[in-house]
């Protein structure tokens, strides 16, 4: 680093990357678990409508009472088990600030994760200065209970972070492997990440009645990603704590505002787009499965976890260069050098992906 303060800055950041998506220009763009853009003109109106209506020279609502409410009645909690984020990133960040107390004094506290899952849990603890434990998923990408204990046993974490369904594998931890990690992790925080859960057949808002045990859940991944609402779902007196850390006015008014609608009056034609994207999940995932050198996990989210005879980075490439952007996880090496990530499109996206991979394979 060749800057004058450069000394300044934490330690951790030089082996850190700013996350900065893939900039080019992509005809079908299937890299980032967005839902496709399938809003009719009636609710683009309704948007428009309600944007027209925002007080532009007030801070937002600090509380977010609007929106926390309609989350809460729409979940069945109370408004006082929910915190409103921008974006689950912003929740995931809380979380590692408010309950950062090392259990030794002068060591770095610790979060468990799985691997792979979603790299915002790793990314946001190291720059934090805390110490990251990823543990391998199972062959079937499934929790590795043995595993999880053990570590649990050496590294006392604060936090556990398990994504369900969980990016990038598009599986579901089974039922019984969470609750044994619930009851092995009992002094510690364990986050559910429920971001992809609208597209799945189970939920897990149940498992809330333990005291160690939040959940997280977004707005982004069923339509409005543009807006950044995320949801911390939990023990009250827990999440009184953790908006300590909040900054004063975080969520926009105008996300409030949207984000209640769609909440409220626009949950149909939400659970209308949930509904199609989960028709074409399973038709593409049966397509991709009769292509040759194409395997598909089943999935419970708006992404298809594929596994590839030939290196994923070619595949990924070769898609690259038909104008088809999907993500690979080559870089990362071992079992996840074959596997590439592909978001559900609409109809047509699918369609030209389809197109594209059987000239690859062909
Ligand atoms: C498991 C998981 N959690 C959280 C997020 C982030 O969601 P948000 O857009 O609400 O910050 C993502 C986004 O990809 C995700 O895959």
């Amino acid at each position: 680093m060749s800057f004058r303060l450069a000394s300044l800055l934490r330690p951790e950041l030089a082996d850190v990357q700013s996350y900065v998506p893939d900039p080019g220009r992509y005809p079908v763009r299937l890299d980032a678990n967005e839902a496709p853009a399938l809003l009719g003109d009636a609710t683009r109106a309704r948007i428009a409508e309600l944007v027209a209506q925002t007080a532009w020279e007030r801070y937002p609502d600090a509380q977010a009472a609007g929106i926390r409410q309609a989350f809460a009645s729409r979940v069945g909690v109370t408004p006082e088990q929910v915190l409103v984020g921008a974006g689950s990133d912003e929740l995931i960040n809380l979380l590692l600030t408010a309950l950062a107390n090392p259990r030794t004094s002068g060591d770095a506290p610790t979060i468990l994760t799985t691997s792979p899952t979603f790299v915002m849990y790793r990314l946001s603890a190291k720059v934090r200065g805390q110490r990251v434990v990823e543990v391998p998923l199972d062959e079937d990408w499934d929790l590795p209970i043995a595993s999880l204990e053990r570590a649990l046993e050496l590294c006392a974490p604060n936090i556990v972070f398990v994504a369900s369904p969980n990016n990038p594998t598009g599986t579901l931890p089974s039922r019984d492997r969470l609750e044994r990690l619930l009851d092995l992790a009992r002094d510690s925080l364990v986050v559910l990440d429920e971001a992809y859960v609208d597209y799945a057949a189970a939920s897990l808002l149940d498992l809330l009645e333990r005291d160690n045990v939040v959940l997280l859940r977004t707005l982004s991944k069923i339509g409005f990603a543009s807006l950044r609402v995320g949801f911390l779902i939990g023990p009250r007196n827990l999440l009184s704590e953790v908006d300590k850390v909040r900054s004063p006015y975080n969520v926009p008014a105008v996300s409030q505002a949207l984000g209640e609608a769609v909440l409220g009056e626009l949950w149909p034609e939400v659970s209308a787009l949930v509904a199609r994207v989960i028709d074409e999940r399973e038709r593409l995932s049966a397509v991709l499965a009769s292509l040759p050198g194409l395997t598909v996990s089943p999935s419970a989210a708006n992404f298809l976890w594929v596994r590839t005879t030939r290196p994923a980075s070619e595949v990924f490439e070769a898609l690259k260069e038909r104008g088809v952007l999907v993500r690979s996880f080559h870089a990362r090496g071992g079992r996840l050098a074959r596997q590439l990530r592909i978001t559900v499109g609409t109809q047509a996206q699918n369609d030209a992906l389809v197109g594209a991979l059987r000239e690859i394979v062909a």
